[in-house]
């Protein structure tokens, strides 16, 4: 029976010649936070039209801190790798400093991504800042329900 490409082998080719730092390797072999957190405050989904691939940004969030983050991505590997930076960098972080998280901060903490991939890690910056736009759209409506609710008493 014929062997099955190793993710490796797909690298390669997708890297068109250029090759992934060994700590985009990491990240796309071993990835940190993937997953769904249950009730989570902000979930950010985005996508590329071009290449088709998603990625789902799932923040938990108190007194406005993102205390946990993780992610689901059907994607490349630079997707990949890029998403689970992106928790990383934005766990701990204030709502106000995640949002400053942009696509340039994840390709250097990855040390650097092929040119040809850098529009990978800007899919990881939009998902961030549409989970922060959830998180806040939601306390919007928290807030106009807890005041409708004062005006009616
Ligand atoms: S090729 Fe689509 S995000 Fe990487």
């Amino acid at each position: 029976m014929p062997k099955k490409p190793s993710n490796r082998k797909k690298h390669k080719k997708e890297g068109a010649g250029e090759l992934y730092s060994p700590k985009v390797m990491d990240y796309f072999m071993n990835p940190r936070n993937v997953g769904e957190i249950k009730n989570p405050e902000g979930v950010g989904v985005v996508g590329n039209p071009v290449c088709g691939d998603i990625m789902k940004m799932y923040l938990k969030i108190k007194n406005d801190k993102v205390i946990d983050a993780k992610f689901q991505t059907f994607g490349c590997g630079a997707a990949i790798a890029t998403s689970s930076m992106a928790t990383e960098l934005i766990k701990g972080k204030s709502v106000e400093d995640a949002l400053k998280i942009s696509n340039r901060a994840v390709t250097e903490s990855l040390e650097g991504l092929p040119p040809i991939k850098v529009h990978c890690s800007v899919l990881a910056e939009e998902a961030i800042k549409a989970a922060i736009e959830d998180y806040r759209k939601k306390i919007q409506i928290k807030t106009a329900k807890k005041s409708t609710a004062k005006h009616k008493k």
